[in-house]
């Protein structure tokens, strides 16, 4: 053990997840399937289960116990958010139904707002589906042009080509902060300054990044973050979106009803202020309550040594890939989070997941919601494994153990 290496106490981590404790086929569950949802702790479905059992009721109209007490858990989650992220104020986080909600918020309110023809919007070849489709319908509407910044053969963000392609015509950079499919970390911090000395906002899709690194929204100077709680050992259902203070005054409203209303007449509307301008509809408020939990819950965590164990356990997946024939990673970039993508010769990657789901263990095999990442690989699926803070090496041994089986068995 060394300084750099912090003891992290797994086990002790593990028992706080009940599902973690069941078998399938007949094998431990070995859930390795944490890009697409991370599992709950107890204190999450606690905080859940308290706010139905004991103070289930609307909030912000109420004037009633329970809705009063409902108000206030919502509004102790929302600082929670605000203090996890560092933004300066409550009025900075807008609850959504997760990350994509919140950059079809963004998209929306750019397309009507900003973008006019001839503008340009930035995003990556790594970028998710759900920081895609919104640009290019944000562009279809308002006849901006959409760029994209090209990666390399590792995975990794050209940043020259990220560089060069923005322009004084580029009025937004949007970008993953963690590729989903590859696990490549980008380089964030240089992409904001890039992006901010040519004169754009900025958007990070922080879903895959927040459950594996801690987040400054302030310290990084973006304009927007998007995360999902159901990633961060929350819920599902719900998200955030931080936006910078002048940009939510000046983006048009999103959804419109109740609640995010001051004054309703035939003639117009007055708009609540912020947040909850961006908050129509009774909202989903199990679920701010349970991502607040999460929060709270991963804050008692010790972050340098869950970096350090999750480092540990791709270094052996990457180490344990590098001694089985046939096995290519897909995705090597210098700096990566929690993602082993990888192709099995002669197996396709559904094969791999369903084999590997009689051995107990979840992955994922798709496409990822990154078709273009797919199609720069030459590939038209991966199989992926992604770790979270209760996996362990031997659950990394046993999935290298039964990829060997895979392997023989399709030979
Ligand atoms: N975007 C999620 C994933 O990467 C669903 O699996």
């Amino acid at each position: 053990m060394t300084a750099h290496q912090p003891v992290f106490d797994v086990e002790a981590l593990r028992r706080q997840f009940p599902i973690l404790h069941q078998e399938v086929h007949g094998r431990p569950l070995i859930y390795l399937d944490n890009a697409a949802t991370t599992q709950k702790p107890q204190a999450v479905i606690d905080a859940i289960d308290r706010y139905y059992a004991h103070d289930n009721a609307n909030v912000h109209r109420g004037v009633h116990s329970l809705s009063e007490r409902a108000t206030a858990a919502m509004e102790q989650a929302r600082e929670s958010v605000r203090s996890f992220l560092n933004a300066g104020e409550v009025a900075e986080v807008i609850f959504t139904r997760g990350t994509t909600e919140a950059i079809n918020l963004v998209a929306h309110g750019f397309a009507r707002e900003v973008l006019r023809p001839g503008d340009e919007v930035l995003i990556t070849a790594l970028e998710h589906h759900a920081n895609i489709v919104p640009w290019q319908q944000a562009c279809a509407a308002s006849g901006a042009t959409l760029k994209v910044a090209d990666i390399d053969d590792n995975g990794e963000v050209v940043l020259a080509d990220f560089e060069a392609k923005l322009s004084e015509r580029t009025r937004i950079a949007a970008f993953a902060h963690v590729s989903n499919a590859l696990g490549t970390i980008n380089p964030i911090e240089k992409m904001i300054a890039l992006a901010r000395a040519a004169g754009a906002a900025v958007l990070i899709d922080g879903a895959q990044a927040v459950a594996h690194t801690p987040v400054d929204v302030q310290a990084l100077d973006c304009d927007f973050y998007a995360l999902s709680g159901h990633k961060l050992y929350g819920p599902t259902g719900i998200g955030v979106l931080y936006g910078r203070h002048e940009w939510l005054e000046r983006l048009p409203v999103y959804q419109t009803g109740g609640d995010m209303i001051r004054e309703v007449s035939f003639d117009k509307s007055v708009f609540a202020p912020l947040p909850h301008k961006f908050e129509a509809g009774t909202p989903h408020i199990a679920g701010v309550i349970g991502l607040g939990a999460a929060i709270e819950w991963l804050r008692g965590v010790d972050w340098p040594a869950l970096i350090a164990h999750e480092d540990r356990l791709l270094a052996r997946a990457t180490e344990r890939a590098a001694g089985l024939p046939g096995m290519t990673i897909v995705g090597r970039a210098q700096r990566k989070a929690g993602v082993l993508s990888f192709m099995l010769d002669g197996v396709h990657p559904h094969d791999i997941g369903t084999f590997l789901d009689f051995e107990g263990i979840a992955i994922r095999a798709g496409h990822h919601c990154a078709m273009p990442v797919m199609t720069r690989f030459n590939v038209p699926a991966t199989a992926r494994a992604s770790f979270a803070a209760y996996n362990t090496l031997a659950e990394v041994d046993r999935l290298f153990e039964a990829l060997d089986s895979v392997r023989r068995t399709f030979a």
